[in-house]
Order: C-alpha cells, then sequence, then structure tokens
C-alpha cells in the first residue's frame, strides 16, 4: 500500500533526476532573469516581490513540518535554525536592499521557483522531523558533522558579503551594471554563488541526508551553469575585466 515515506522515498529520486536534467538544460538556455533577461518570456514582477514570493514557502514549510510534527530528538531543531537564518535574508531583507534598483523578473522564473521551494521545503522539513536520519547531540560530536556546519557558516558569510559588495553597486533607482571588486570577487566573478554552494554542501554534509543532498544538487543545478553564463557575459562587455578572475570556484573554473 502506498503511504507518505514510500512516497517521499520516490519523490527524492525524481526530484534528484529533474536536478540532473535542470542541469543539463541551463547550459542551454540561461534563466531569463536578471542580466540575462530578454523578450518573449511573459509578464514580469517586480524583483523583489518576485524573491519575496519565491522563498516564502521555503522558510514556512519548513516551520510546519516542525509545528505538524515535532522531531524526536532535539538536534533537528539546529538545522531548522540553520535554515531559518538563511532563508530570513534571502525572503525579506535580502529583497528589500535596494528594490528599486533590480531588473523585474519574469512571472515565469517566479512561479517555477515557487514549485522548487514547495518541494524542497517539502523534502528538507519531513526529512528532518520524520524520514531522515535522528539527531541527538552525540550527532553534532562526529567530525563531518562539524565540517558541513563550518562549511555552512563559511558559505552564508561569503554569500553576504558578495552579495552585499554587489547591492552596493547601484545607488537607488540605478539599473547599469559595473564590475564587481573587494572580497572573494578578487578571485571569482560570482563569490555569491560559490557561498550559496559551500552552504548547501555543508548542510548536506552535516545532515547525510537524501533531501539535503537533493538540495545541493539543485544548488549546483542553478549556480554553476549560471555563473559560467555570468563569467562569460562580463568578459564580453568589460574589455579590463580582470583576466585572473574565474567563475565560480578560486582558482578552479
Ligand atoms: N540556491 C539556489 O539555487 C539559488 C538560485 C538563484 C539565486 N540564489 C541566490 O540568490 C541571490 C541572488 O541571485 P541572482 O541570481 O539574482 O544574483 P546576481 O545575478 O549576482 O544579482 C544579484 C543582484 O545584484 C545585482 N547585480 C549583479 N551584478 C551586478 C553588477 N555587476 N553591477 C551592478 N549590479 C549587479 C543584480 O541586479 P539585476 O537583477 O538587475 O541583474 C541583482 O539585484 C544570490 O545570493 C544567489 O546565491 C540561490
Amino acid at each position: 500500500m502506498l503511504n507518505e515515506k514510500s512516497l517521499f522515498e520516490s519523490l527524492i529520486w525524481l526530484w534528484m533526476f529533474i536536478a540532473v536534467v535542470t542541469f543539463s538544460s541551463l547550459f542551454r538556455i540561461t534563466a531569463p532573469y536578471g542580466r540575462h533577461q530578454r523578450q518573449g518570456w511573459g509578464p514580469l514582477i517586480p524583483s523583489w516581490a518576485a524573491w519575496m514570493l519565491m522563498e516564502a514557502p521555503s522558510l514556512f514549510i519548513l516551520v510546519l513540518c516542525f509545528v505538524v510534527q515535532p522531531p524526536a530528538l532535539p538536534g533537528a531543531w539546529v538545522f531548522l535554525g540553520l535554515w531559518v537564518l538563511h532563508y530570513t535574508n534571502r525572503t525579506f531583507i535580502y529583497p528589500l536592499r535596494n528594490p528599486s534598483g533590480q531588473t523585474p523578473m519574469p512571472l515565469v522564473i517566479c512561479g517555477s521557483a515557487i514549485l522548487f521551494n514547495v518541494v524542497n521545503g517539502y523534502l528538507n522539513g519531513r526529512s528532518l522531523t520524520l524520514f531522515g536520519p535522528q539527531y541527538d547531540w552525540s550527532w553534532f560530536a562526529k567530525p563531518l558533522t562539524v565540517l558541513g556546519l563550518l562549511l555552512w557558516v563559511a558559505g552564508l558569510c561569503i554569500n553576504l558579503q558578495a552579495d552585499r559588495l554587489l547591492l552596493a553597486l547601484r545607488r537607488p533607482g540605478e539599473t547599469g551594471y559595473q564590475v564587481p571588486y573587494g572580497g572573494l570577487y578578487r578571485f571569482v566573478s560570482c563569490p555569491n554563488y560559490f557561498g550559496e554552494l559551500l552552504e548547501w554542501i555543508g548542510f548536506a554534509v552535516a545532515a547525510a541526508s537524501p533531501a539535503a543532498w537533493s538540495f545541493a544538487a539543485w544548488t549546483a543545478a542553478n549556480l554553476v551553469p549560471r555563473a559560467l553564463a555570468h563569467h562569460r557575459w562580463y568578459r564580453a562587455r568589460f574589455i579590463d575585466y580582470p583576466p585572473e578572475r574565474k567563475a565560480l570556484v578560486p582558482f578552479l573554473f
């Protein structure tokens, strides 16, 4: 008989498969928002509203999972804390920093991101509270958990700093692009994406669940092709673009 656990397990493998398909597709079709926005993708909405609508499901569904089914052991709350910290910034703080300086976003991108965040929030929420590993305090004494948490914190700091440096490039109402400098922009074109990737790889290493790894896979699927597209765009747009800068991972690519 079908029960939620078997549906949950099937959904995770399907979800990982879709991440792989998305990864290869995004090398051919760059998601049409921000500098890659183009005609033919339907109506637009203000970017600040899109970010709030897109990211809120991840935050609220995870919290809802903890309310509906509080985890048996206390360690899962630590992972909830990391999630809430990240998504409070992404849902409420990030969109309201210089809202007039962001390119409007196609509704179709916002809609697909809402769908992604609903599934991702459900999978990680149910994994942390019911279907995934049981996190007692001894879980946090494992070297891999400590490594994962350190990666997550480093990723968050890199992501926040990189986003702050980007948003500071425009005064309210300005919409042009400049070459960013400072922080990890010394090494890569997209340290915000590098930080985000580190965060969710760290989360997956620490939580050690298929759901968390599926999120890390989706983050790579979205951000690796996009970082390469940003990098090509910078090089084509600015003739004096620093030649030693890589796209995403310092010293590698
Ligand atoms: N976990 C995931 O799968 C995932 C997916 C997507 C994004 N994110 C995260 O969400 C955040 C935003 O993502 P994004 O794709 O919008 O990042 P982005 O392309 O780097 O843009 C971030 C913001 O900075 C502005 N900007 C970018 N480069 C600029 C430049 N050279 N000069 C002036 N302004 C510049 C952009 O304006 P425009 O909008 O006008 O280009 C936008 O408002 C990042 O922290 C990213 O890591 C996560």
